[in-house]
């Protein structure tokens, strides 16, 4: 049995050959009977011709079902397809009936398509994100293996809070309906870990114990974060590629961080070519101009400090007011890539407030060696930093914030014993994918998106 990809690939006019997939449509005409069937290696179909005296055997053959086939490749006479199947059989594995498969052929809006995510990817579009995501996701490991980077798995499960911004999923064992009816407080000694619980908001703790040990690492898996924000942006459970390089500083941290996006967009071009051409025709025109003149770019850098002196030259523009101690909002970080730059733009040193504990302090007191990639239509794509790699100030703004001194004592060991500068970054790996495949929403670009109300499948 053969995949679709490889026989449009090599075409191999007069070999017999026996195809599975599934059946996107099925039309008669006086002459022949066709059947365009999709595998999901590729995103074109391969047309079967049947006689119309086949027509019983086809019978149960409707859109949707699962289907094997057998037949002989031909060129095909007709514009369109380079080869068809002249077909002699048909078996119907799976039939789909015409009255209750939800997936007909006809336009479907992505709203009703995200009520159906266990059908979904039988579709062109989220055929093609899948794919894509696929062929991303091989690329990060190809990216960094090539470069010597070790890939660690970090834990899921946490007691730190690595970003500081309490958006964490608890993790429990206790029967917290008795408990509330008991009336009494939870004891937390009597919990699974003996402690409180929580899904990771990011593997970067983690991974500097590593960093520092191995040099140069990674981290690439699921992420949590219960942020209340039901925007076309967020997920609560997204994945993400955080590098970490010892002995490095920010500088080096920003052009690993280009590196590593230019790689991903010429992967995608070069690898994915059949679905970007898709995805520009359909999703985002001019989608794969954009990509090409990125990945030919140097990305542009500006301190936070600038970036708000370009912002408040259009203070009347913005919903919200930016002034120099804001946190940049997703009009602001739009308007600086999208409008100051037109590319992607690497933002630095922001105010000590906006950032996490663990960012290098710079000298000024007032801003920390931080890093954040905006890139036009998503905003913040990246977010990275030198760490605070000194005991003493990093101690100093952990008592500062408030942070529990004791839950952090191994990470602040890293910097008792052999620490060195070093330095990484998160890269969400679905606004990745919004980036590359021109989808507007994350919930499509991710098989089954967990967000504010939303855990189907
Ligand atoms: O900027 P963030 O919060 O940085 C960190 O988590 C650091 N620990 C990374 C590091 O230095 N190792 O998140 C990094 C990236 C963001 O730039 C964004 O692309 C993505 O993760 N991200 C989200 N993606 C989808 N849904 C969410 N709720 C996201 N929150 C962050
Ligand atoms: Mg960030």
């Amino acid at each position: 049995m053969e995949d679709i990809v490889e026989i449009l690939k090599q075409k191999t006019v007069g070999k017999t050959l026996t195809v599975c997939g599934w059946v996107r449509t099925k039309r008669e005409t006086k002459n022949a009977i066709f059947i365009e069937l999709n595998d999901g290696t590729c995103m074109s179909n391969l047309q079967c011709v049947f006689n119309t005296s086949d027509a019983a055997q086809l019978e149960a053959a409707l859109t949707g079902a699962a289907v094997e086939i057998t037949g002989t490749l031909v060129e095909s006479p007709a514009q369109g397809q380079p080869v068809e199947l002249h077909a002699t059989s048909c078996k119907v594995l799976g039939p789909a009936p015409a009255d209750s498969y939800p997936l007909q052929k006809k336009a479907h809006s992505l709203e009703f398509l995200r009520s159906i995510a266990h059908l979904r990817a039988r579709t062109n579009t989220f055929g093609a994100v899948a794919r894509v995501r696929n062929a991303m996701a091989y690329a990060v490991h190809t990216f960094f293996q090539d470069r010597g980077f070790k890939y660690i798995h970090t834990p899921i499960i946490t007691a730190s809070d690595c970003e500081g911004a309490g958006e964490m999923f608890q993790v429990t064992t206790l029967d917290l309906d008795r408990i509330a009816k008991s009336g009494q407080p939870v004891d937390y000694s009597k919990d699974f870990f003996g402690k409180p619980a929580y899904l990771t908001v990011s593997g970067q703790l983690n991974v500097e114990t590593y960093c520092l040990a191995l040099k140069k690492v990674y981290t690439f898996g699921p992420t949590f974060r219960a942020e209340n924000s039901n925007t076309t942006r967020h997920l609560a459970e997204f994945w993400m590629i955080e590098p970490e390089i010892a002995f490095a500083t920010l500088k080096d941290d920003m052009e690993l961080a280009e590196d590593f996006i230019k790689y991903l967009l010429r992967w995608a071009l070069e690898e994915c070519a059949e679905d970007l051409a898709f995805f520009d025709k359909r999703i985002q025109p001019g989608l794969i101009d954009m990509l090409t003149s990125v990945y030919n770019s140097k990305f542009a850098h500006i301190s936070y400090t600038d970036a708000v002196k370009e912002l408040e030259k259009n203070k009347d523009g913005f919903e919200f007011k930016p002034y120099w101690g804001c946190d940049l909002q997703t009009e602001h970080e739009r308007y600086l890539t999208e409008k100051v730059i037109n590319g992607p733009v690497i933002v630095t040193d922001y105010p000590k407030e906006l950032k996490a504990f663990y960012m290098k302090l710079n000298d000024d007191n007032k801003t920390v060696s931080a890093m954040d990639v905006l890139v036009p239509r998503i905003g913040e794509i990246i977010g990275g930093s030198e760490r605070e790699y000194r005991y003493d100030v990093l101690l100093g703004r952990i008592r500062e914030l408030g942070l529990d001194e004791q839950a952090y004592s191994w990470y602040l060991d890293l910097r008792r014993f052999g620490s060195a500068p070093h330095a990484g970054f998160g890269l969400g790996f679905e606004r990745l994918m919004r980036y590359v495949t021109g989808m507007e929403n994350i919930r499509d670009v991710i098989p089954f998106p967990r967000a504010v109300k939303q855990a189907d499948f």
